[in-house]
């Protein structure tokens, strides 16, 4: 569409261009309620998606090796005090068996993934680390919540490349709410352990949390931009029947896809990956979301007897067997024009 004298496409066209947006003009971006508008935004970000990190849509194999945690977070299927959960731990033999599965299906990262499970010692993650690295040579990505330095130290040294940490929400109010115990600045602390420790980091967010502000989102894509996340992995929140929020609405699909356009706007160059959470709620939407800046695909290879059981949000499982149901992950990218990258798909393009 040709764009008019109206703001949001001025600061589309500014956006697009790279320019420094500020708060007021990013959270215009994310109320855009006109659906000309809103695919103009998708367009630009797909664009600099095109032009920053290419074609490709990276995969990234999950294994989702434990679903034990000792956090409490109040929207968490997995929360300690949800005695519904069943929980289990994989063996490592497991482990390095789907991490085999996981090469062999041409994923150049494995990603090892739990709740924050005190079972496994910094000196028992470096070993399955160390032993996947040398087994399998794949690049790394850690998700095991916060840690102390010394851990994420060992684990670096062991083989592990990359960490994803998300903020949650960059509202510490709504943060201390949500997370009990924790604070949002405990969690920025270890987001820059990581930064300093070279690790690819990846940060992120939910979107629709409840008493969460269109103000709060600008907030999330200010810290995102601030704190130079590598990597930035957003989805809608989804109440969990057997959490405190039960009761409470899911997260928008449209203003999660419109975040993940802005935020493509203002990082650039960053891996910025379709979410499960987004397929859960509209299966389109997943799709939806490489048009608008999204670029990295992350299939779950959590054997379907343990993921049932790894129940962050309801219908997390179904999206689950439609990934492990991919037989050929070239032919189902080949549907929306976009061809699979080899190798690691780093940032920095290091490993
Ligand atoms: N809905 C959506 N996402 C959730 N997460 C946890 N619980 C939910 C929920 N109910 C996300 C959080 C966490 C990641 C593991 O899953 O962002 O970091
Ligand atoms: Fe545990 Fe992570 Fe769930 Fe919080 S979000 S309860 S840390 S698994």
């Amino acid at each position: 569409m040709t764009c008019t004298s109206s703001a949001p496409c001025d600061v589309i066209t500014k956006a697009e261009q790279g320019g420094l947006l500020r708060r007021e003009e990013i959270s215009g971006l994310i109320s855009l309620s006109d659906s000309q508008e809103i695919e103009r935004l998708y367009q630009a970000a797909d664009r600099v998606r095109a032009e920053c990190v290419g074609e490709e849509i990276f995969l990234r194999g999950i294994i989702e090796f434990s679903n034990y945690c000792m956090n409490n977070c109040r929207y968490c299927g997995l929360r300690r005090d949800n005695m519904e959960a069943m929980r289990y731990r994989m063996e490592e033999g497991r482990i390095m068996e789907l991490a085999q599965v996981i090469k062999g299906r041409g994923c150049g990262t494995v990603v090892l993934q739990s709740g924050e499970d005190p079972y496994y010692t910094g000196e028992r993650m470096c070993g399955i680390i160390a032993r996947i690295k040398d087994e399998t040579g794949l690049a790394i990505t850690l998700s095991l919540g916060q840690r102390p330095f010394d851990d994420y130290k060992a684990f670096r040294e062991a083989g592990a490349d990359r960490y994803l940490l998300r903020h949650e929400t960059a509202n510490p109010v709504l943060f201390a709410g949500l997370c009990p115990g924790r604070s949002l600045d405990g969690r920025i602390q270890c987001l820059k352990w990581l930064g300093e420790l070279d690790y690819e980091v990846g940060m992120g967010c939910m979107v629709g949390l409840p008493g969460q502000t269109v103000e709060d989102l600008a907030d999330d894509v200010l810290l995102i931009r601030e704190l130079g996340a590598d990597m930035i992995g957003i989805g809608p929140f989804i109440p969990h029947e057997d959490t405190p929020l039960r009761n409470e609405v899911a997260g928008d699909t449209s203003l999660v896809l419109k975040m993940l356009a802005v935020i493509r706007l203002v990082t650039r160059d960053t891996n910025i990956p379709s979410t499960t959470a987004l397929g859960v709620l509209d299966g389109d939407s997943r799709r939806k979301a490489f048009q608008a800046g999204a670029n990295v695909f992350m299939p779950v290879f959590t054997p379907r007897d343990f993921a049932e059981r790894y129940d962050i949000y309801p219908g997390k499982g179904n999206v689950k067997k439609a990934d492990g149901a991919i037989i050929d992950f070239k032919a189902f990218f080949d549907t929306i024009g976009r061809p699979v990258g080899e190798g690691p798909g780093g940032r920095r393009k290091r490993s």
